[in-house]
């Protein structure tokens, strides 16, 4: 697609190991160049701003997923089949099939199950005084969780986090991070199909009532896999950065712990205003399925568009103060989740295993302090800590 001629270009590439670390200058500047912009470096209308985002979310007849949501072509092809790129009545489908399993009544009954384990996670690392956030504490509950609702393996799940951070990764555009996940995305994939191959998965789990269903003719076995994969992938980084994020931002802004530690009451603003603050995925795209329109501005059919959620979050138009961390305040319309036909279809998971861990360091802990610099992981889609030392004291 050739430039556009009525909307305001932005050269730099937000997607250089510069920008993935510190991106939010380059958000700041895209903000204030327009609603939409023209990122010349990767061939897209980006929407940076809240009001646009959201709109486009919402639209999902003019602004089609099934083309893909990610940056380049090869991703869009070999991804197609899952609830994420799919629109109309067969994303529907799709939805349902699992949605039951995310409902508030299913998640309570793994809630108490969930707690235990955020306490005794929270009692080995207090005993330890000093840890890394990210692998011992943010990654353990992720890695338990939702392996074991999805039906994996028990004895396969050494690779689950770099095989989930791969399949993020290649949703980018196709640089230097994208091909170096290429072969880890499509292991997790063929190591799916082989289990649904042997049924290999956990009796009584989503997988396995999956594969009922394909026996029953409601969906085809070929689908199974990338199902199993569409829930999967996108719960382990995700709630890591969400939790690890939590830590940073509770280490950093002491005065706010000690205003969760009194009044427990705003835990679920904490939750959102963190998921606000460090929104875990920075963008998806969109494909124009029609002439449109965004903003005034004509958008050509088979366009693609650039939904900057984390971007959509710190929008000085929406948000008072949006760079300040302040659980006070009502974040609850945050695009962290998305919005519309696509919203998180795991966000109430995402929300249980996040309050479970910040409770558990509530009960145990006076402050959380850090212990020496923080490390950013390199990802295309998700923002994370990849070393987070802290010290916790009691
Ligand atoms: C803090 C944690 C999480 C964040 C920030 C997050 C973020 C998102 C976002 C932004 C979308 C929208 C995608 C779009 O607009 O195209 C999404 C979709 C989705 N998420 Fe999450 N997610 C989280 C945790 C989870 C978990 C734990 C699961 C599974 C148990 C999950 C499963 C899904 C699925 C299946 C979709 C696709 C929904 C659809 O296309 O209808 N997510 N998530």
């Amino acid at each position: 697609m050739s430039a556009p001629k009525d909307v305001p270009v932005y050269p730099a590439n937000i997607y250089s190991e510069h920008a993935i670390v510190d991106p939010y200058p380059h958000y700041t500047r895209l903000r204030a160049h327009g609603p939409l912009v023209w990122l010349s470096r990767h061939r897209v209308y980006a929407l940076p701003r809240f009001t646009e985002c959201k709109a486009v979310l919402r639209d999902d007849k003019a602004f089609v997923s099934g083309g893909g949501v990610a940056l380049n072509p090869i991703t869009n092809r070999l991804s197609r089949g899952t609830t994420l790129t799919s629109d109309g009545p067969e994303h529907d489908q799709r939805r349902k099939l699992v949605a039951h399993r995310m409902l508030p009544r299913a998640l309570r009954a793994i809630s108490d199950n969930v707690d235990r384990l955020a306490a005794d996670v929270v009692d080995a690392a207090v005993a330890r005084g000093t840890v890394d956030g990210v692998a011992d504490l943010a990654s353990t509950l992720p890695h338990a969780v939702v392996p074991d609702l999805v039906g994996w393996p028990r004895d396969a799940r050494g690779d689950l986090l770099r095989w989930g951070a791969a399949t993020f990764d290649v949703l980018g555009p196709l640089n230097k991070q994208a091909i170096k996940s290429a072969a880890a995305s499509l292991q997790m994939l063929r190591f799916a199909k082989r289990v649904v191959g042997r049924r290999g998965v956990i009796e009584g789990s989503m997988a396995h009532e999956l594969l009922v269903a394909a026996d029953s003719g409601k969906l085809s076995h070929a689908e199974c896999a990338p199902l199993m994969i569409d829930y999967i992938a996108p719960s382990l980084d995700t709630t890591i950065s969400a939790i690890s994020s939590a830590l940073y931002l509770f280490a950093t802004h002491p005065q706010q712990w000690r205003m969760l530690k009194d009044d427990r009451s705003l835990l679920n603003n904490a939750v959102n205003e963190v998921v606000r603050y460090e929104a875990p995925v920075r963008a998806f795209a969109r494909h124009a399925s029609r002439d449109t329109e965004i903003a005034g501005v004509r958008i050509p059919a088979g366009a693609r568009v650039l939904v900057m959620y984390a971007s959509a979050n710190r929008d000085e138009r929406e948000w008072d103060d949006p760079d300040t961390f302040d659980i006070r305040r009502d974040a609850n319309r945050h695009l962290g989740f998305g919005q519309g036909a696509h919203a998180c279809a795991g966000q109430g998971l995402a929300r249980l295993e996040t309050s479970a861990m910040l409770q558990a360091l509530l009960d145990r802990v006076d402050r959380i302090e850090l212990a020496g610099e923080p490390t950013w992981a390199l990802n295309n889609i998700i923002r994370r800590h990849e070393r987070l030392p802290l010290e916790l004291i009691p």
